[in-house]
């Protein structure tokens, strides 16, 4: 099953192999792709995977995790990019990148989030964001998808998880506007629907949402369920379930396959391809998990960052890289 191909519009996807979109923290303060970021995902794209998504990628100079985020915000950024798109392809797996702003969990002096409630690791001075300021940051994401079709990217994933801007939108915890914007799919409706309009029919197209805050005030996997459906999705191949970020959580048991519940869920209620993970670290219970009809793909994170040739190893008859054959 893990090694089964699969049609995605003009698209063949080698296997149900997913490389987890992993921040580095490897670029400099002006986001930009370094040489480490080339050998990071051209090596890991040579190891099997059948889609790699480049980590979370800054929309909006204020909208970084950290001062060493990649950036999509600039024309000078879809250089590098290419070179990281085109690396992964000439490896043999399909590019995607996450497009990210990470709003009141930014480092940046200037943070902007729905209401003025900070993250819960700091206590920095927010700004509410005005209509006009929600505006702007949908047109980034429009002009960041923009980008990462010229830089040649396959795929894109909004990036609607783990506490950032979009699930912070999202979030009874984080959203107490009282605009058409306390609508909590809202904000995360006008991304996907402005992006449809620029990113190519023919191209993939992911929104990783997490399902659950693990909190009795914020949202359930159902909330989640009830905002994707209010979604145009005709466009939208991919969702890719994660969970928590937004919030300590109350209460969270982690152990193989815990997010698995949340992605059959996702794939019962809606038709679309469902990537899910999370401390999955070998064959056997990634193919279970496909068996048992928990998701359509598995992601690999941290399983990927120690072992980037997993996949090859344990199944001798993939396709190898013609210059490693001989290790086989
Ligand atoms: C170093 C590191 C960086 C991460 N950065 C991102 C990110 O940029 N975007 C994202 O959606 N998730 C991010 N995650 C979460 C992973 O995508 C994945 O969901 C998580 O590691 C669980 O999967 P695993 O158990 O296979 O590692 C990150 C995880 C790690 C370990």
């Amino acid at each position: 099953m893990l090694f089964e191909k699969y049609k995605i519009k003009q698209f063949i996807v080698k296997n149900r192999i997913v490389m987890a979109p992993m921040c580095m923290y490897q670029s400099d303060n002006c986001g930009f792709v370094k040489e480490f970021h080339k050998a990071h995902y051209y090596s890991r794209s040579l190891g099997g995977i059948g889609i790699v998504i480049v980590e979370a990628t800054s929309v909006s100079e204020n909208g970084r995790i950290s001062d060493r985020d990649l950036g999509i915000w600039r024309e000078e950024h879809v250089h590098g990019l290419s070179q990281l798109a085109s690396n992964i392809k000439e490896a043999g797996a399909i590019p995607f990148i996450q497009l990210n702003h990470a709003g009141r969990k930014s480092f940046s002096k200037k943070v902007i989030a729905p209401s003025s409630i900070s993250n819960y690791r700091d206590d920095k001075v927010l700004e509410k964001m005005t209509t006009k300021i929600i505006d702007e940051v949908i047109d980034d994401f429009v002009k960041a998808a923009i980008r990462a079709d010229k830089a040649g990217f396959d795929g894109i994933e909004i990036h609607a998880a783990h506490g950032y801007l979009i699930s912070q939108f999202m979030s009874p915890i984080s959203n107490k506007r009282k605009d058409e914007y306390s609508n909590k799919h809202l904000f995360l409706k006008r991304i996907v629907e402005s992006i449809q309009r620029v990113w190519p029919k023919k191209k993939l197209m992911s929104i990783r949402v997490s399902a659950t805050e693990y909190h009795p005030d914020g949202f359930t996997i159902k909330d989640v369920i009830d905002i994707l459906n209010k979604i145009d999705l005709k466009n939208v191949d991919y969702i890719n379930v994660s969970s928590g970020g937004n919030i300590p959580p109350k209460k969270i048991k982690l152990k193989t396959g815990y997010q698995l519940e949340f992605s059959k869920k996702i794939k019962s209620a809606l038709n679309v391809h469902v990537i899910g993970g999370g401390l999955i670290s070998n064959y056997n219970s990634a193919n279970r998990a496909l068996k048992r009809n928990k998701c359509d793909s598995i992601f690999f994170g941290r399983l990927l960052l120690r072992d980037p040739m997993y996949f090859l190893r344990i199944k001798k008859g993939l396709d190898w890289p013609q210059a490693y054959k001989r290790g086989k």
